[in-house]
């Protein structure tokens, strides 16, 4: 059995406003720092219900900033088995070393997992809302973060909108241990 990969549609008017404002983009020799990416961060920020939000290149260089302001290098970050290569990758650039904690059957960071594995030089965590879903343990994730005075870092990279329990990923909320931190990504 073969399975297509995925074929995203692109309605024939959203294609055409896209081209003009490439081309305006393009005519004004500005590719970066733009009113186009200000305006998004303002829409973002007042969507996700946060003050501010900065646009960067990639999923990938957001959780790397964060990890670099939270200065965890030399440190070890604990991470989900079940992400992507991003999520890792961010602690090793960020100079940090990554311990891998398991998964429980809502396949997100478990908290018992999690507990085993925090070490004396760990000074952070990352949970990762895959597939959209937020942790369903965040509850207790940001509990023993608290408790270890530990850094709690959403990877939010699926989950723009998401809700558990009408808590939203809108009221960054989970990520209050230390410091509140979350990270989207998506394509554009
Ligand atoms: C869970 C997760 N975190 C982070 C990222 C990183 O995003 P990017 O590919 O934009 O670096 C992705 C991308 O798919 C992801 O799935």
């Amino acid at each position: 059995m073969q399975i297509p990969a995925a074929k995203i549609y692109f309605p024939e008017d959203d294609r055409n406003e896209l081209v003009k404002q490439f081309d305006e983009i393009l005519q004004s020799g500005q590719l970066t720092l733009g009113k186009y990416g200000k305006d998004f961060e303002q829409k973002f920020a007042r969507y996700i219900g946060t003050k501010y939000a900065a646009a960067v290149n990639s999923g990938t260089s957001a959780l790397e900033i964060i990890l670099r302001s939270l200065d965890i290098e030399g440190s070890s970050v604990i991470v989900p088995t079940n992400t992507f290569f991003a999520t890792p990758a961010s602690v090793i650039h960020a100079g940090g070393r990554v311990i891998f904690a398991d998964i429980d059957d809502g396949l997100c960071l478990d908290s018992q997992s999690l507990e085993t594995n925090i070490q004396k030089d760990t000074k952070a965590v990352i949970v990762v809302h895959i597939g959209g879903i937020i942790s369903p343990q965040i509850k207790e994730i940001q509990e023993i973060c608290r408790k270890g005075n530990l850094f709690l870092i959403e990877d939010a990279a699926h989950a723009q909108g998401s809700t558990l329990m009408k808590i939203s990923i809108k009221e960054p909320r989970f990520s209050e241990t230390r410091a509140r931190q979350g990270s989207l990504a998506m394509y554009i």
